[in-house]
């Protein structure tokens, strides 16, 4: 086979067989394909897309370059969830006790990464002494025994990926449908999970901003899933705004805590017993939605979700006096409040825009080697279709540094207030 045969076929709108795509995937991982010739190849199938088999075809090719984490030693359906991303997405802190509370086993995978704020493992280091530096054998262990454990990304995990999505972001061909969903199912797959739960982000703050192309999205990723033997379930959401109230990776574990204590933002709060719900029925822990719904709502109304939570941090060596004392958290030296101008109605929030500001702050990485601050964010006091009268805080800075002047700017700027607006809508769809 020669590589300049398979982008002329993709190029003329043809379809790779399974011994094709292997063979660009490992090639390409063991640099024997040119980034020049890989990159001719994306650029092909972004405008020729690839029919379903060849997207199930790349997803499992891009998943044997490298480590597959083997969780068969814990018992039960391990059920991985993932977001397509957004501002201020407390989720999987929430998600892991909760659904953990309930018997489903959650061994989750997490990485650092860039944007707004750190990932899942940047925020739960914001709690003292939290540590993900556990061994394999000590994540299979901890999850048999606590349902629940964190550990951060091996180092090994789909290489391919790793490569193709440093090249797509330097060649405009990110935005392909058959290479993002692939992308991502592959890194799930890798990670060990049985069955898989997406939530694919829609709205202004979102990767697929417009609800037609996150459907599509989903759509793809599901039959992937499926013709890959992981059971999947996508919900469409809404990322038109932040989501819950705190960005930053300290506020947001409070957010979290608060949230496991049923005292969250509405939004984060739905959110979490709506992907929580397909997580425990497709870890078959009950028979259907509604059921499922009731054990969440029963376990954080009495409490165990938040026990639940206090036992896995103080598994992994964090301190749980945090959970009763929100104030044992990184706290920023500086609280500034952002006012109102006018009063009216809010009816718009730049999530992006939000999201950079809090990020300005330091609550995230701008390149891989810049170290984030875990105790500064933005909590956000007002969403869309709340009232506000002038000079009422929008939203309150945390801060380390008094000069902040231009991020007070751009988190008002960040607010539309006219006469009249509603609430958008949560939850867009549901998809398998
Ligand atoms: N996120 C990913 O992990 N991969 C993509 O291709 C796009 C978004
Ligand atoms: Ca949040």
């Amino acid at each position: 086979m020669r590589m300049v045969d398979l982008i002329e076929k993709k190029r003329n709108g043809l379809s790779h067989t399974k011994a094709e795509i292997d063979f660009i995937i490992q090639g390409y991982t063991r640099n024997e394909i040119p980034d020049y010739q890989m990159s001719a190849w994306a650029m092909a199938v972004f405008f020729q897309e690839m029919n379903e088999e060849e997207r199930a075809n790349l997803t499992d090719a891009i998943v044997q370059s490298g480590d597959v984490i083997d969780l068969r030693a814990i018992a039960g359906i391990k059920v991985d969830k993932h977001s397509t991303g957004g501002v201020g997405d407390t989720t999987t802190l929430v998600l892991a006790p909760l659904v953990a509370s309930v018997g489903v086993p959650v061994a989750k995978m997490s990485g650092r990464g860039l944007g707004h704020t750190g990932g899942t493992i940047d925020k739960l280091e914001a709690i003292p002494g939290f540590s993900v530096e556990i061994t394999n054998k000590e994540f299979i262990d901890l999850v048999n025994k606590n349902k629940v454990a964190v550990i951060g990304q091996t180092e090994n995990l789909t290489p391919a990926d790793k490569k193709l999505y440093g090249l797509r972001d330097v060649t405009a061909t990110v935005n392909s449908i058959p290479l993002i969903a692939s992308s991502i199912m592959s890194k799930k797959i890798a990670s060990g999970a049985d069955a898989i739960v997406l939530d694919v982000k829609t709205g202004a703050g979102a990767f697929m901003k417009e609800f037609d192309k996150a459907k599509e999205l989903a759509e793809s990723m599901v039959k992937i899933g499926r013709d890959l033997g992981r059971e999947t379930t996508a919900i469409i959401s809404d990322m038109s705004q932040p989501l819950g109230f705190a960005i930053g990776n300290s506020l947001e574990i409070a957010e979290a805590i608060d949230t496991l204590k049923g005292k969250g933002p509405e939004d984060l709060t739905e959110l979490c017993l709506t992907l929580g719900s397909h997580m425990v029925v497709l870890a078959k822990k009950a028979n259907n939605l509604a059921e499922a719904r009731e054990m969440l709502e029963g376990a954080i109304g009495s409490g165990k979700a938040l026990q639940q939570f206090k036992v896995f941090v103080e598994a992994q060596k964090g301190d749980p006096s945090i959970v009763d004392n929100l104030n044992h958290l990184p706290q920023a030296k500086y609280k500034v409040k952002v006012e109102a101008d006018v009063s009216g109605y809010v009816s718009s929030i730049v999530a992006d825009k939000i999201g950079t500001g809090a990020m300005m702050l330091g609550a995230g990485r701008a390149t891989k080697t810049s170290t984030i601050d875990l105790a500064v964010g933005i909590v956000l006091h007002k969403k869309i279709g709340d009232a506000v009268e002038k000079g009422e805080a929008l939203a309150t800075l945390h801060a380390n540094n008094e000069n902040i002047n231009e991020i007070i700017e751009r988190v008002k700027e960040s607010y539309s207030i006219t006469n009249k607006a509603e609430a958008p809508r949560l939850i867009y769809d549901v998809i398998g």
